[in-house]
C-alpha cells in the first residue's frame, strides 16, 4: 500500500527515489536545520513514515500527536528521540549502526594525532611564516601516541573500532569501562576494564564513546577532569553533553590537563566560546565523525531500507532498543 514519507533534511536523491520507486509518495522538506517539535507535528499528521536525523527533536508530543508508523533516523545515536513515548505509540524507531563505525573511529584517532601532534597549529604557522630553523629544542613540543595508554569510556562497536586501531597500529596500552565486561577486547587488546575514575587517571588520552543518557550527561566535569594526568588529552566524537565544556574549558586554561580533540559539541551548532579561548590546546571539528561519502550514503541506504521493511509489514533490519 502507498504511504505518506515525510524527509526532514537533504538526503541522496536515489535513496528517495527507492522510497518512490516502491510506490510511496515521498514529502522531502528539504529543511536546513533540524525540525522544531511544532513543525515535525505539523509536517507529518497524516504521515506513515519519518526519514529523520539527529537534529530533529522527536519529543513524546511530536508521537502523541502523529500517527507514525516508522521513524527512521540516519544516525546511530537517538538521544533526540523519545523512545518510550514512540513505543507508547506503537511507532517503530531505527537507527544506522554499524555502517559508520570505521569512519567515526578514524576520526577519533584523526584527532587524538592532530591535538598530541599540534596539526592544525604548525599548519597555519607554517603557512604564515615558513618552517623556521630546526630546532631540536622546539617549542610547543608533542606527546607521544605510539605506547600510550588509551581509556576508551564505553566500550561499543565504535570503541572496540578505535581499540583495534590505537592497539595494533600505534600499540596502545587499552583501558575501559562499559556496563560489563568485554572478553573478546580483553582477548584481542589485552584491554583491562576500570570504573572511569580510575581510568581517568591512569589513561594518557581518553575517548568518550558513551551513549548520551541521564547517567552520562556531564560525565566529565570539573570533577572528573581533576582525576586525569596533567598531560592527558580528551577526544569525544560520541556526544557533546557527554562534556561540561565550560569545566573543560577552565581545565584547558589552567592546565589541569593538556589538551581536548571535539567533533561534537554541547549545545551544537554552537561552540562554547571560552573553548575558542583555549585556543592551540584544541582542535575542533563540526560533528563529521561519518562524514566521508561512502558511510553517509550506507547511513542514509540502511535507513531507507529499515522504511522500506517496516512498510512492506516486515520487521525493521535495525531497530532502536
Ligand atoms: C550518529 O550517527 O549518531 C552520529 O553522531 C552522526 O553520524
Amino acid at each position: 500500500m502507498a504511504a505518506k514519507i515525510v524527509v526532514t533534511q537533504p538526503v541522496h536523491a536515489e535513496q528517495l527515489q527507492r522510497l518512490r520507486d516502491a510506490g510511496h509518495e515521498v514529502v522531502a522538506l528539504d529543511s536546513p536545520h533540524g525540525l522544531s517539535p511544532e513543525e515535525l507535528i505539523e509536517h507529518t499528521k497524516d504521515a506513515d513514515a519519518l526519514l529523520s536525523q539527529l537534529t530533529d527533536k522527536l519529543t513524546a508530543d511530536v508521537f502523541a500527536n502523529t500517527t507514525l508508523t516508522i521513524v527512521a533516523t540516519i544516525a546511530t545515536g537517538y538521544d533526540n528521540i523519545d523512545v518510550a513515548a514512540a513505543q507508547k505509540a506503537k511507532t517503530t524507531v531505527t537507527r544506522t549502526p554499524d555502517v559508520l563505525t570505521d569512519a567515526t573511529a578514524d576520526l577519533a584517532m584523526t584527532l587524538m594525532l592532530s591535538v598530541a601532534r599540534q596539526i592544525p597549529e604548525s599548519d597555519a604557522s607554517t603557512r604564515e611564516h615558513g618552517t623556521g630553523p630546526f630546532q631540536l629544542l622546539r617549542e610547543p613540543m608533542g606527546i607521544d601516541i605510539s605506547g600510550a595508554t588509551l581509556g576508551i569510556v564505553g566500550l561499543g562497536r565504535i570503541g572496540e573500532a578505535l581499540a583495534h586501531r590505537a592497539h595494533f597500529g600505534f600499540g596502545m596500552k587499552i583501558l575501559y569501562t562499559a556496563r560489563s565486561q568485554h572478553p573478546a577486547a580483553e582477548d584481542r587488546f589485552g584491554a583491562v576494564r576500570l570504573p572511569l575514575g580510575q581510568l581517568l587517571a591512569q589513561s594518557d588520552v581518553v575517548s568518550l564513546h558513551a551513549p548520551l543518557n541521564d547517567e552520562t550527561r556531564h560525565l566529565i566535569n570539573r570533577d572528573t577532569l581533576k582525576l586525569m594526568k596533567p598531560n592527558a588529552i580528551l577526544i569525544n566524537t560520541g556526544r557533546g553533553p557527554l562534556v561540561n565544556e565550560k569545566d573543560l574549558a577552565e581545565a584547558l586554561l589552567d592546565n589541569t590537563i593538556a589538551g581536548a580533540g571535539l567533533d561534537v559539541f554541547e549545545n551544537e551548532p554552537d561552540v562554547h566560546p571560552d573553548l575558542l579561548a583555549a585556543g592551540t590546546k584544541t582542535v575542533l571539528t563540526p560533528h563529521i565523525g561519518s562524514a566521508t561519502a561512502k558511510t553517509r550514503l550506507a547511513m542514509a541506504s540502511l535507513a531507507v531500507d529499515n522504511i522500506l521493511a517496516v512498510l512492506a509489514g516486515e520487521p525493521p533490519l535495525t531497530p532502536v532498543g
